[in-house]
């Protein structure tokens, strides 16, 4: 774990193993860069002007023995065009910094917090900070024989002192508990995502519910088994279920951070830890990313293990109903109908669609604990993909100021989501024959008819759902969880509880 802190240091006096310093694509340096270069004999200016450092955002330069500085090692960060700096620059580059950290180096000191925005405070870029260099230093090795890492020549990064001429403002010093909380948070459910789904099954989660309970007094849980699940009628996530050797769990986790009997926002996420899509199979290729399918659960555990993290001043439920979608003999079939605890009846007309028999079925059972806002986060559909690519969390909802607010807290924490539509005209795609609605709404505007779904579960709440299909994982090279969206959820949670 790496330790944090602040400081009010010039870059000169720093006598950190190695100096961040940030600079422009312009060739212009960020003031705390041209402290350095003033006590260094220009050598960092003379590079730029030279071209071996272009101030490309997000590219690193590693410089040796700088004369004149107490530090051995500075690293010069790209910050892209002056004029095109902002908030979201700020983070990549923060992420790029903490990452090209490498060989020797054990404490850094880093003066990106330094970089004034027109819009974001001291603490924010505090905060900030201490989250991206948390997340950039996340590494998957749970199911590696051997890492990089493992090299014992190399001295482990053990602080990092975040460096601003505000280090001593009471707001940066919460500030950088609360991005230490959204980092830790983050890289809980990036974890929990990463996991392949032979390890990372329903039980599994059910048991990282536990030990979140056991590590935070202020987080309690109760897990429902598949007995009382049909107790209390809910046939549409136990439809889901059937055909899996793993048996369902119902996640529940309270936090309890603010007083006895404040109503709680209640976080709902899709905890489908590999999703073959049933009878209708999808097909093969890269269904591995289907193991991702349980993101949203992830992210209501990352964010939950923020708030205890934080000791957020507010109650908040996480609910996370957990199972496979794999096909089987006593899998369900298209055509099935099933009856949800609502007592809403659905035709199972895809069973790739289980992500909302599963989510109704959540919604309906969080009702009791009368909340005074529901945010369900899935990765729902692929249609979310295709309309918003992996840029933006698709957002829809029955409460106007709720969007805003989500909206808002995805601006704020650069974690951002785009609204989308949810008008009654959608719900007859809906409409089946033989039950009072079918789980699939046909081809045209996907991500609505799911949401249209969910909604019919959710009227007497007020209600938003995240669809994070795009958002959730990064493909490719980096395929790996994102750890989105809990810098939005987080950003949201503490905006309500007045520490935003
Ligand atoms: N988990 C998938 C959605 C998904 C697909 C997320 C691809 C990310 C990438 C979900 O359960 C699903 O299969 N949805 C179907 C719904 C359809 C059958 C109406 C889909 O999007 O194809
Ligand atoms: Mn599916
Ligand atoms: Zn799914």
């Amino acid at each position: 774990m790496i330790k944090f802190e602040l400081s009010s240091d010039s870059p000169a006096e720093d006598n950190s193993d190695c100096i961040i310093v940030g600079v422009y694509a312009d060739g212009e340096l960020s003031a705390d860069a041209e402290d350095l270069d003033a006590v260094c004999g220009h050598k960092i200016a003379k590079l730029c002007k030279q071209g071996d450092i272009n101030g490309k955002l997000e590219e690193t330069w590693l410089l040796h023995d700088l004369p004149g500085l107490k530090s051995p090692r500075v690293l010069v960060v790209g910050l892209g065009k002056k004029a095109e700096f902002g908030p979201a620059r700020y983070n990549k580059a923060c992420r790029a910094a903490a990452s090209a950290l490498g060989h020797n180096i054990a404490s850094a000191g880093n003066y990106l917090p330094g970089i004034e925005m027109d819009q974001r405070s001291a603490a924010w870029r505090v905060r900030q900070a201490a989250a991206e260099s948390i997340i950039a230093r996340y590494r998957y090795t749970e199911t590696k024989s051997k890492t990089e890492d493992d090299n014992s020549e190399n001295k482990p990064l053990t602080t990092i002192k975040l460096a601003l001429d505000e280090a001593a403002d009471n707001d940066c010093q919460a500030a950088l508990i609360q991005g230490q909380a959204i980092g830790t948070g983050t890289c809980l459910t990036r974890e929990l995502g990463n996991l392949p789904g032979n390890i990372c099954t329903p039980s599994y989660l059910a048991n990282e519910a536990r030990n979140l309970a056991d590590q935070y007094d202020s987080i309690s849980c109760t897990i429902l088994e598949e007995d009382e699940m049909a107790e209390l009628g809910m046939d549409a996530l136990l439809s889901v279920s059937r055909g899996s050797r793993q048996p369902a769990k119902l996640i529940i986790m309270e936090y309890q951070g603010g007083k006895n009997g404040d109503a709680p926002v209640a976080l709902v996420g899709k905890g489908l830890t590999f999703d073959a899509g049933g009878i209708s199979l999808k097909p093969a290729a890269a269904m591995d990313e289907m193991k991702f399918d349980m993101c949203g659960g992830a992210s209501v555990f990352g964010a939950l293990k923020a708030c205890a993290e934080m000791q957020l001043p507010m109650n908040v439920i996480g609910v996370v109903p957990s199972s496979e979608n794999l096909p089987d003999g006593d899998a369900n079939k298209p055509g099935d109908v099933v009856t949800s605890m609502s007592g809403q009846t659905i035709e199972v007309l895809n069973t790739d669609a289980e992500g909302r028999l599963i989510l109704c079925d959540a919604l309906t059972y969080t009702e009791r604990f009368k909340p005074v806002a529901v945010v369900d986060i899935a990765t729902l559909t692929g249609a979310c993909v295709v309309a918003l690519g992996a840029h933006a969390s698709g957002l829809l909802s029955n409460d106007d100021d709720l969007a805003d607010e989500l909206l808002s807290a995805g601006e704020t924490s650069c974690d951002r989501a785009w609204r989308l539509p949810l008008w009654d005209d959608y719900q007859q795609q809906l409409d089946s024959n033989f039950a009072d609605m079918a789980n699939v709404g046909g081809r045209e505007a996907g991500t609505i008819t799911a949401a249209c779904f969910l909604a019919r579960y959710t009227k007497n709440m007020t209600w938003a759902h995240l669809d994070i299909a795009g958002t959730a994982w990064n493909k490719g090279k980096g395929k790996g969880a994102s750890g989105r969206p809990v810098g939005l959820l987080t950003e949201f949670l503490m905006k309500r509880a007045g520490v935003s």
